[in-house]
């Protein structure tokens, strides 16, 4: 008997192993009115800003659990929902990065190798050492994303354009305005 037995009866083939089909930093030829040059440098941003905002996205959840104190409730929930929105945003720098022929960046371990957002301690820090640091990792996003939508409209990339404006950086900004408010020393009893 044949120590490879092959699959019948609806058996699937399972523990299967092949070879990369397309390297990382690679983009395929598609017919979409874009240079492979152009292709090859949005991708080439598209995943820096990707790596960071899954980052991002990893921060929010992680300050979503540690938060404590006073106002626990209301930090536990719009933390969450700005997780929610980051996370969409992950999706849709991903499958624009497939949709320019590209390899998005996803496993965490290769996300953590091109991020530029500093780890935090794996410890838990005071809520006004988290909002800081969720705004400082907005604001180095931000900066990306301006720069890289000036540079791809350049090469003729409205869609990725589109992509970091309309939806990366409106959405940091909103983020960011709710969270500054939230370190400003204002009473909250007596004026
Ligand atoms: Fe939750």
């Amino acid at each position: 008997m044949s120590t490879h037995t092959i699959p019948g009866n609806g058996q699937p083939w399972l523990h299967q192993k092949g070879a990369v089909i397309q390297e990382f930093g690679t983009v395929k030829q598609f017919p979409i009115g874009l240079s492979h040059d152009a292709r090859m440098y949005a991708c080439q941003r598209l995943n820096q800003v990707l790596a960071n905002t899954q980052i991002l996205y990893a921060l929010y959840k992680k300050h979503h659990w540690l938060v404590r104190g006073a106002t626990f409730y209301q930090l536990h929930l719009v933390l969450d929902k700005h997780a929610g929105e980051q996370l969409e945003l992950v999706d849709a720098l991903a499958e624009r990065v497939q949709s320019l022929g590209g390899v998005a960046v996803g496993d965490p371990r290769h996300v953590a190798e091109i991020t530029s957002i500093p780890r935090p301690p794996d410890g838990v820090e005071e809520i006004p050492a988290m909002l800081s640091r969720l705004l400082e990792a907005h604001e180095t996003i931000l900066v990306q994303a301006h720069d890289a939508a000036a540079r791809v409209a350049e090469l003729g990339d409205d869609g990725t354009n589109d992509l970091l404006v309309s939806q990366v950086i409106r959405t940091g900004e909103l983020q960011a305005w709710f969270l500054a408010e939230h370190l400003v020393d204002t009473p909250l009893v007596r004026a």
